[in-house]
């Protein structure tokens, strides 16, 4: 079902210092920040030749990520994204083996303006996954 891995997203609560890291220790591509206020996050593309890190920070009172960022000030990995063909199908069959999908269950479009979901960390080795309509 899932294909590509999409990105890797670390939250951080100093974007500009985690940006820093991934352009002048490690030699990355890294893009200007852009916030993104119906998500709550200011983010930073780091370009990858196989797939993308995002580097976020909380925007606002009510991020999302700020109680995950309180919780690791040091900054820690988030989410993994993947790539499936039609996030719908995707749903349907993962509801039907048990799953649980966060909110309402109906795709929402993402940081790249494409429907994304979800999926609880609790039912994927302990990790939040998002899947990214290709
Ligand atoms: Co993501």
């Amino acid at each position: 079902m899932i294909g590509r891995l999409n990105h890797v997203a670390i939250a951080v609560a100093n974007l500009a210092k985690a940006a820093a890291v991934y352009r002048d220790t490690l030699g990355a591509e890294v893009s200007a920040p852009q916030a993104l206020r119906e998500h709550g996050v200011t983010v930073v593309f780091v370009e990858l030749a196989n797939a993308k890190i995002e580097l976020m920070a909380p925007l606002g009172d009510a991020s999302p990520i700020a109680g995950f960022v309180a919780k690791n000030p040091a900054g820690a990995i988030h989410h993994l994204c993947y790539e499936v063909d039609d996030i719908g199908a995707a749903r349907d069959a993962l509801q039907a083996a048990g799953a649980r999908v966060l909110g309402d269950g109906e795709p929402k479009i993402g940081a790249h303006g494409k429907p994304v979901l979800f999926l609880h960390p609790k039912d994927f080795c302990g990790t939040l996954v998002e899947l990214e309509q290709a």
